[in-house]
């Protein structure tokens, strides 16, 4: 499982990327709602493992991390709100950030790194 928290890492950052190079080529508003739906469903995905990982083991900073993948969650939908409006200054805008924290948020790879940790026998809590 923890292997797959990595690719989907990986998945994350490569459709983020690819939802920048669509909405900067400025191609058409369906082609950015389609690359807008691999990092959305990327993500939510990958929320859903680490948290269902994080309450079935315990991890200690589970409440913070959840709160982060909300204020994702909310950048997400302003995100997708933004290339609704077919406005390619504001989403540019809005993508480079959200683009950047999402970056942030699964380099640090806390629970990942974390669950590896457990699996390791006398390996100290994270
Ligand atoms: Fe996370």
């Amino acid at each position: 499982m923890t292997a797959a928290l990595d690719e989907e890492h990986g998945q994350i950052v490569a459709s983020m990327n690819a939802l920048y190079d669509a909405v900067d080529c400025g191609t058409s508003l369906s082609f950015q709602r389609l690359k807008m739906h691999a990092p959305e469903s990327f993500f939510r995905h990958n929320c859903l493992e680490e948290e269902t990982m994080m309450d079935r083991d315990g991890f200690i900073r589970s409440r913070f991390h959840k709160e982060e993948h909300r204020s994702l969650y909310i950048a997400l939908h302003a995100l997708e709100t933004a290339i609704l409006a077919d406005n390619q200054g504001n989403v540019l805008k809005l993508l480079d950030k959200l683009r950047d924290a999402l970056i942030s948020h699964v380099r640090i790879q806390e629970v990942a790194d974390w669950h590896r940790g457990c699996q390791v026998p006398g390996a100290a809590e994270y």
